[in-house]
């Protein structure tokens, strides 16, 4: 109903200005430190709204019934929720993201906590409501949609630090999945975007911590969809630093260079596979054809999939591409 949600938009923008102002409170100093420590500045957190939820029970949760909002669209929205003796505040001592939709209304937010030896999970998400579908949201469109039409071109990274490095490094065109791994309902959002500009393909380019178990899905997710599967790309940086990390300890260039370095999803799905083989001796050679032959088999474009049969020979060093291309044949 139009009248609910623009309710908890409304709500939600206060949330989100509610939580700027409180990182400047006393409390909100470990907020501040873990900022810079990820080389964030002021300007930077104000830039992508970062906030400070206060560890009180009900601190947002009172200023919000104080503008006239009610306890139940405080709990519909996923601000606050039910506790013994009424709403209390979902965020509580943790940094915040105000995370939008597309056309920058504030949705729900993303929370870290800042105390390790504290119990609870990492990051804190809003959970489903009229507002927020997880399935569908990424941090940082409302930024990127320009530049995604423009340069045809997504970079999905891990988190909300990643997407603030990747913006402030100039990669202007990154967003992530907020704590739920990429699927097809993300897919849609991007290529939506992507299609907007020309009607040409445009790429998107998956970064990654190393081993992620987010990188599988979201490989999964873009396998399954061959069509789309040729126009994914994915970077990978060799000592497994975040973008935002590798911001802090190497600077911008850095993190562009890492974008600029990105492979096809194929190319990096087939050599990931050999990575994990001895190349040193016949066995190792031939498990690992027997293993990157599916994925091969796999590419539905003849052309592509004979250029990826080359390859593979010459990655295995046979020296044969009769055989490589057989042993593929017979998936
Ligand atoms: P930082 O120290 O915050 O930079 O953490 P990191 O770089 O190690 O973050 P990590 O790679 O673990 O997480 C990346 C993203 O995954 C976060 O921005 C969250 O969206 C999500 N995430 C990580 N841990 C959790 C968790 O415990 N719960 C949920 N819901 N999401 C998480
Ligand atoms: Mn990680
Ligand atoms: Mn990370
Ligand atoms: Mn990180
Ligand atoms: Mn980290």
């Amino acid at each position: 109903e139009q009248g609910e949600r623009s309710r908890l938009i409304e709500a939600h923008r206060a949330a989100a200005e509610f939580y700027a102002a409180k990182l400047a409170d006393p409390e909100a100093a470990p907020g501040r430190r873990f900022l810079s420590e990820r080389g964030f500045e002021r300007v930077d957190a104000e830039r992508f709204g970062v906030g400070y939820a206060p560890a009180g029970w009900e601190a947002l949760t009172r200023h919000l019934l104080a503008r006239g909002f009610t306890a139940a669209e405080l709990v519909k929205g996923g601000l606050a929720k039910e506790g013994r003796r009424g709403p209390i505040d979902r965020f509580r001592g943790r940094l915040v993201w105000p995370i939008r939709d597309i056309t920058g209304d504030v949705i729900g937010f993303g929370a870290r906590k800042l105390n390790d030896a504290e119990d609870g999970p990492k990051y804190l998400n809003t959970p489903e409501s009229p507002l927020y579908r997880k399935s569908e949201v990424l941090y940082g469109v409302d930024l990127a949609k320009r530049e995604i039409s423009k340069q045809s071109r997504a970079v999905i990274v891990e988190g909300y630090t990643d997407v603030m490095a990747c913006h402030l490094a100039g990669v202007t065109t990154a967003v992530a999945t907020c704590g739920t791994a990429f699927g097809a309902e993300h897919i849609k959002v991007l290529r939506r975007l992507l299609l907007d500009h020309t009607g040409a393909q445009g790429e998107v380019v998956f970064t990654f911590d190393g081993d992620s178990a987010g990188q599988k899905a979201a490989l999964r997710a873009f396998a399954d969809e061959q069509k789309f599967a040729t126009q994914t790309y994915v970077a990978v940086q060799p000592d497994g630093l975040d973008p935002c990390d590798l911001r802090v300890t190497k600077g911008d260039a850095a993190v562009r260079d890492l974008v600029a370095s990105r492979q096809p999803l194929f190319a990096f799905a087939i050599r990931s596979v050999i990575s994990r083989h001895d190349m040193s001796t016949n066995e190792g050679r031939l498990a690992a054809l027997d293993a990157a032959a599916p994925i091969v088999a796999g590419i539905r474009d003849r052309a592509l999939r004979q250029l990826y049969g080359v390859d593979l020979d010459r990655w295995l060093g046979f020296n044969n591409e009769r055989f490589v291309m057989d042993r593929i044949a017979e998936v």
